[in-house]
């Protein structure tokens, strides 16, 4: 048999069609039996009406697989339109009882998250994520960037010691990667624009529904750019990832019931950019003061957030809330050229970026100041030792981005198998 995905199938829409894949639905009858089949692309009704096929049919149980031959025609009735009359039928494994049906509590589904990735959610939601790394891609590749990848054992801290998994490393400490950005800043100078999709690990002690203890970040790096520069970039990267899956994944947006208008304004307009301090007036405006110097809670975000429809720029945070590389302000040494962008719809930041402090001693001085030993970053000063440029990056939250796109409830469903403070299985 020359099997085809049921997707083209569908759009044969007459004639003889070979296709397999696993038992969505069941529905036994007393003269025939309709299965639903679903593969990665679609799900058909099938209908079985021949005795011994029917005596076969009827033992199957939901999640068995199949190979399937038979006419296709319009069935205005059957969930996708279209119905198979089964001719032959091949059992490649029939299923045991299978565990998830409707109406599962999300722990039981959480357990077996093996079994739940064959969902229509979970199959829509990789499907979605799998448009998002490319569209990525994409776009650092058409501006010419090179891929470029950093190690996941570290030595030491990047963004604060709080949120650092220690691992044991032949008997002795190392920590896991929380960004690629130490050892990609000295790549800039081979490479001059990088990037990356890889994994980043915080040990966040929050139970959120936006923080994963192990999570993909998309990174950039940029040799001779600055502040300005960082911000169009992660603009442009945003729009083009929205339209990417605007474009090419409807159907699982559809799915997910995503209200696609609440997306389109992010290709329409051009994201707001504002100072932290002009942040502080517009939150005063709605009641809500903030200390000078204090970090933007998820509180102050979201009502940011709420006052627009795309995602929003905010820069020149404080110095004492931000990681040691920021580069100070030459205008204001209490600010940083550094800044967040805040999604849309409480979906909390996206990016964190900054153009990178390059005097050793100011380097040291923000170190000694977290309590950090600088000589164990003595290779990172180097990168300001011998040929030091101007340059920055970002990191972009895949799963936070993924979840905006999708309007997920919980950043836990933008990754086939979750991380977190007390889910680390299956
Ligand atoms: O703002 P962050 O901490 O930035 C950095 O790590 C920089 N060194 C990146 C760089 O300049 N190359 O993290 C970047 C983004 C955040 O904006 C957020 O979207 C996401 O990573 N993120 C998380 N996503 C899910 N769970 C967590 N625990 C996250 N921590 C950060």
């Amino acid at each position: 048999m020359n099997f085809i995905q049921i997707q083209e199938a569908l759009e044969k829409k007459k004639g003889n069609v070979a296709v397999r894949g696993w038992i969505y639905r069941i529905r036994k009858l007393k003269d025939k039996i309709f299965i639903v089949l679903r593969d990665s692309s679609e799900i058909i009704q099938c209908v079985i009406k021949n005795e011994e096929m029917i005596k076969v049919a009827d033992k199957l149980l939901m999640e068995s697989s199949l190979e399937i031959e038979g006419e296709i025609y319009s069935e205005p009735r059957a969930p996708t339109k279209y119905e198979i009359d089964v001719k032959k039928l091949i059992v490649v494994h029939a299923s045991e009882d299978f565990p998830i049906n409707k109406d599962q509590s999300p722990e039981f589904l959480a357990d077996n998250r093996h079994l739940w990735l064959r969902s229509r959610k979970m199959t829509s939601i990789l499907k979605i994520r799998s448009t998002v790394l490319e569209a990525m891609r994409e776009h650092w590749r058409k501006k010419g960037f090179y891929e470029y990848h950093s190690p996941m054992f570290m030595g030491m801290q990047a963004e604060g010691g709080s949120t650092l998994f220690k691992v044991d490393y032949y008997g002795k400490p190392v920590y896991l990667s929380q960004t690629w950005q130490l050892h990609a800043e000295p790549a800039i100078f081979a490479l001059e624009k990088i990037f990356t999709i890889q994994p980043a690990f915080r040990a966040e002690k929050s139970k959120t529904s936006r923080h994963l203890s192990e999570l993909w970040m998309a990174e950039m790096e940029a040799a001779w750019e600055g502040f300005e520069y960082l911000q169009d970039d992660a603009e442009e990267m945003i729009k083009h990832v929205v339209k990417k899956v605007l474009a090419d994944n409807k159907d699982e947006l559809k799915i997910l019931e995503r209200d696609i208008s609440k997306l389109e304004p992010v290709l329409k307009k051009k994201f707001p950019r504002m100072t932290y301090d002009d942040s502080l007036k517009i939150l005063a405006k709605h009641d809500m003061k903030l200390e000078w110097g204090k970090d933007l809670r998820t509180f102050e975000e979201d009502k940011l957030s709420e006052l627009y429809d795309t995602p929003i720029i905010i820069t020149k945070y404080p110095k004492v809330v931000k990681a040691f590389y920021m580069r100070e302000d030459p205008k204001n040494s209490k600010v940083v050229l550094g800044f967040d962008v805040i999604a849309p719809e409480h979906y909390g930041e996206i990016v964190g970026a900054s153009e990178r402090e390059t005097d050793i001693k100011k380097l040291k001085k923000n170190l000694e100041e977290q309590g950090e030993d600088p000589k164990k970053y003595e290779f990172y000063f180097d990168t300001r030792r011998y040929g030091s440029v101007p340059h920055g990056g970002y990191g972009a939250g895949v799963e936070r981005i993924i979840s905006w796109i999708c309007g997920l409830d919980n950043i836990k469903d933008a990754i086939a198998f979750p991380r977190t403070m007390t889910r680390w299985t299956p």
